[in-house]
């Protein structure tokens, strides 16, 4: 809930900015006061009313045609809010706010605003790679202003890649977590894996799975903003990195278990929600594999490493190991075996058939499962569900360390 806290939200001309009005009627469900300011170019996607009509408040468009007392009115919507969301975020709008630059009724409020500052980006992946967005995004990260999305996906000029704004629910998750976002993970490291590995057959082609990282991501980006110091080791995946957290790239399984070796003993807290493959080709080619002319052809599949398990040897006391049984069948049986068998102290149980759980999509449906016993989750976004990993994580944390001192 949100009562009592003010969203100023901007909204600039990109093709997204239909998707801003659900973001207005979400905020106001959730009883937070809306005041909306357009661009000039946004009123021409999207007519003032319906943004009026959703956030029962006059918009504002520019200084100087729809707001009478226009000198004062961007100082006080500046200092009202409790956070300026701008949504979507154009190319544009991040280079003025990069630069100083405040030529209209919005780019003017947000400079004046001391309220943290979230942009919901949205362009075209050409511009949102471009070297002077990506120059300016690092520019404002080091501001502390912050960022939800883009995604991936098609976009609006037929292109596929990063730009696509994020979708409504997930833009006002992140407002509230900025108004509501404890800290209590302050001084602890956190490490997370995320995403698949790939297994080279030759230099074209790899074994992976599905694993989109999402998950991983999503813990990772929750545990940075309670205040954690956190590491990611991440297979290949199409997200970007959230703001202030170390990236380890990996591509192998084998790369993932040298990697965490090294790194997980420093670490408070690891939670691996890779999805790493169990099996390596035995000799994968140097050159590419011709066809075989009609003939089979065989590959030697040799086991990889149980990079959980061999954590799970070296814990250190203290340290809390998260693991997640990702599961078709048998779910809550097979989960339990793999906590054991692992050496971790919680595991998170889905299974990955189920809808709105698993590979790719933004929700997972978990049950939480530790020597304790069970502890069922109902459907949630996959940040929802790291925030509630991070809980039960850091009260295990928190037994362990009483226990010691006591
Ligand atoms: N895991 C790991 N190393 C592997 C395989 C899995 O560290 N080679 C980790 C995963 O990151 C996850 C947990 O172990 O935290 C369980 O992974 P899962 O794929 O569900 O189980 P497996 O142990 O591979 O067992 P199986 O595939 O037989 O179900």
């Amino acid at each position: 809930m949100l009562t009592g806290k003010h969203v100023v939200l901007g909204v600039t001309g990109g093709i997204a900015a239909y998707k801003a009005c659900e973001v207005v009627s979400r905020l106001r469900k959730l009883h937070a006061e809306v005041d909306v300011i357009m661009t000039e170019n946004a009123t021409k996607l999207v007519a003032p009313l319906t943004f009026e009509t959703l956030s029962n408040r006059p918009v504002c468009v520019d200084t100087f045609t729809r707001v009478e007392s226009w000198d004062v009115k961007h100082i006080s919507l500046a200092q009202k809010a409790d956070v300026f969301l701008v949504a979507p975020a154009t190319a544009n709008l991040m280079a003025k706010l990069a630069h100083g630059i405040a030529d209209d009724m919005l780019s003017t409020t947000l400079l004046a605003t001391k309220a943290p500052i979230l942009l919901a980006p949205a362009m075209n992946t050409g511009m949102w790679t471009a070297q002077a967005t990506q120059e300016n995004l690092q520019t404002l990260l080091a501001r502390g202003v912050k960022t939800v999305g883009p995604a991936s996906g098609v976009l609006a000029c037929g292109d596929t890649g990063a730009g696509r704004m994020s979708e409504p629910v997930e833009i006002v998750e992140a407002v509230c977590q900025l108004l509501t976002a404890k800290q209590d993970l302050q001084g602890l490291k956190v490490l997370v894996t995320a995403g698949p590995t790939v297994e080279r057959i030759d230099p074209v082609r790899y074994l992976t799975n599905d694993s989109s990282g999402k998950m991983g991501y999503a813990i990772a980006q929750a545990a940075a903003e309670r205040g954690a110091q956190v590491t990611i080791v991440s297979g290949p995946v199409h997200i970007a990195a959230p703001q202030g957290v170390t990236v380890l790239p990996v591509q192998s399984t084998m790369d993932l278990y040298h990697t965490m070796l090294e790194n997980a003993p420093a670490q408070d807290i690891v939670i691996q929600a890779a999805a790493p493959a169990d099996y390596r080709v035995e000799n994968p080619a140097d050159q590419k594999i011709k066809k075989q002319d009609g003939e089979n052809l065989t590959l030697t599949l040799v086991e990889n490493p149980d990079v959980a398990k061999a954590v799970g040897q070296q814990k250190k006391p203290g340290q809390v190991l998260v693991g997640f049984a990702a599961e078709t069948q048998q779910v809550t049986e097979n989960a339990i075996k793999k906590l054991h068998k692992k050496n971790l102290d919680m595991i998170v149980a889905n299974d990955v058939t189920a809808e709105g759980a698993g590979f790719g999509v933004d929700t997972n449906i978990v049950t939480l499962i530790t020597e304790a016993g069970l502890n069922p989750q109902p459907k949630m976004t996959k940040r929802q569900v790291g925030d509630k990993i991070l809980d039960e994580a850091l009260r295990i944390y928190q037994e362990k360390h009483a226990a010691k001192q006591g």
